[in-house]
Formats: C-alpha cells, sequence, structure tokens
C-alpha cells in the first residue's frame, strides 16, 4: 500500500532513512488529479529508482488572483488509488500552511526564462514553481526527479534552475501522453464541455501539420508557426495567446534550419491550454 505522508518532518526522516540504506530516491512532483500522463511519469520514474515519491501539492503561488486555484480539481483518495497501481511508494501531501510557514518571503526564480511566453501571460506563475519545487527538492531529497514534456517550457526552467543552483539531482523529462482524440492530457481538460473539447482538438491538429510541412522539408519557423496558428484560428471557439517556434533550450525565436520546439497556449472559454511539438529533436534526459 502506497504510504501516505503528510508531514515534512516525517517526510525527511523518511528521506534520511532510504538515503542511509543507500536506496535511490525518484520524486515525480504534481498538483493531484491524475491522469495517465502522470501515471506515466511515475512509471518511468520507477525504473530510475528504488523508491518513487510522489508529491500531490495544489501550489498557491503559481497560480494569480484570477486563476483556477480555488476549482482546480482535488480528489485525494482517488489520487492515491491511482499512484498505488502505477508503483508509487510514497505519497507526500503537505499542507499549504507548513509549506509556506508565517511570514515566508524567500522565493527562487529564473531571471530571464520565466518572463518569456508563459510568463507574459502569467508573471508570477514560473516563480512559484521554481520555488515549490526547491522547497520539495529539499524536503524529499531525491537522485532524480521527473517532470512533463506538456509542461515544455516548465521543463526548460527547471533544468535550468538545477544546474544553477547545483542541485545534485538528475532530472527526466517523460514524454506527453495524448487522449485518444489527440488532446494532451491535462488535469484542466476536466472543466471543458464536450463542444469546447472539439475546438481545443485544433491545437493539435495545428502541431501535427507543422510537423507534416517540417517533415516534407520546410524549415522556416515563421512558416511553421503560420500553419498551426491557421488551422486554430480556422476553429470557432478557441482564442491563441501565442504559437511560437523556440529553440528547445533557450527558449529563444527559433533560427531557421536548427531544433524547434512549438510551443502553443489558447484559451477556450475559461480554461487555458498549452501544447507543444519538438521538430528535429528529442527530449533528453540530464
Ligand atoms: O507541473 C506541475 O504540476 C506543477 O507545476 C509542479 C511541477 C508540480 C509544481 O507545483
Amino acid at each position: 500500500v502506497t504510504g501516505i505522508i503528510t508531514s515534512i518532518a516525517a517526510m525527511r526522516r523518511e528521506a534520511e532513512a532510504l538515503r542511509a540504506r543507500g536506496q535511490r530516491i525518484a520524486l515525480a512532483p504534481t498538483m493531484g488529479a491524475l491522469h495517465e500522463g502522470h501515471l506515466s511519469l511515475f512509471r518511468v520514474a520507477r525504473r530510475r529508482a528504488d523508491v518513487l515519491v510522489a508529491s500531490i501539492f495544489v501550489n498557491p503561488t503559481q497560480f494569480a488572483e484570477n486563476e483556477d486555484f480555488g476549482r482546480y480539481p482535488r480528489n485525494l483518495r482517488r489520487d492515491a488509488a491511482l499512484a498505488e497501481q502505477s508503483g508509487c511508494d510514497l505519497l507526500f501531501c503537505p499542507s499549504a500552511a507548513e509549506m509556506y510557514p508565517h511570514m515566508h518571503e524567500t522565493t527562487v526564480m529564473t531571471d530571464n526564462l520565466s518572463r518569456i511566453l508563459e510568463g507574459e501571460h502569467r508573471p508570477t506563475h514560473f516563480r512559484g514553481v521554481t520555488t515549490v519545487v526547491s522547497i520539495l527538492f529539499n524536503i524529499v531529497k531525491p537522485h532524480v526527479a521527473i517532470f512533463g514534456q506538456k509542461d515544455f517550457q516548465q521543463s526548460v526552467i527547471l533544468r535550468r534552475m538545477i544546474r544553477d543552483l547545483h542541485f545534485d539531482i538528475e532530472m527526466i523529462v517523460a514524454p506527453t501522453i495524448r487522449e485518444a482524440d489527440g488532446l494532451a492530457m491535462s488535469s484542466r481538460n476536466a472543466y471543458l464541455d464536450p463542444q469546447q473539447r472539439l475546438a481545443a482538438l485544433s491545437i493539435n491538429r495545428g502541431l501535427q501539420s507543422a510537423r507534416g510541412l517540417y517533415e516534407a522539408g520546410e524549415r522556416n519557423p515563421a512558416v511553421l508557426e503560420n500553419e498551426v496558428e491557421s488551422v486554430i484560428l480556422a476553429t470557432e471557439g478557441i482564442e491563441i495567446d501565442y504559437v511560437r517556434a523556440s529553440n528547445p533550450e533557450t527558449l529563444a525565436p527559433s533560427k531557421e534550419g536548427e531544433p524547434c520546439v512549438i510551443v502553443v497556449a489558447a484559451r477556450v472559454g475559461a480554461t487555458r491550454l498549452i501544447d507543444n511539438i519538438l521538430l528535429g529533436a528529442e527530449i533528453e534526459a540530464s
């Protein structure tokens, strides 16, 4: 049975004991509302360590005032059952009061990477992510941490943070898992009604169409971006926040001929969705 740990002191004790026994710890940070995307991360992580800890913490600091913190789906009983079936040994579910004690004011932030793309629309988001992931690293003391490619910019930022702060942690990025109709799995898909879901499918259709052009030899980033945009724009009920062909390491605008990631953010009603596709590159573990 997957053990559930809620206090920071108990998690620290467990991590120390595991390390003292020479066991390799993997951490899969999540905000719960687990779906097949998370479960695939767990399965990948489980093979890379002796013990897999999944954290479930809906992190308040990565949501802005106007965002969905209050209605973000929460169901610990269901999550615990799914985590257990997918190889999790421990669930770490701390409280916000303990994670962010009274007068907490220290944050971790990548200066530039957190301001572009998603950062232009969600200026405080990545600071919340890098701060909470640093806190989790300090408590769970993992040897390896795993994140999903779906949040591509987040993975680039966390890789940079691990490097810059010399966290002694190996980072793995696992591929995006999609629904049968191509929609990237996300806890936020639960907000979509059937019609909105149809509109949301245009994101992956656009990305696949750009992939088709790339495979036929197209290397001009603007043409690839336009392809994604035109597919989405032809669909009713979806608004584009951005479509950008970016360098997969720096997230700077992609130059013609180099590998690129096309990152997309779009809104369907009140729901914000992101997705991406890598062209000419594979995700790499470091
Ligand atoms: O990707 C997520 O679910 C969150 O941003 C993370 C990494 C768990 C931090 O709260």
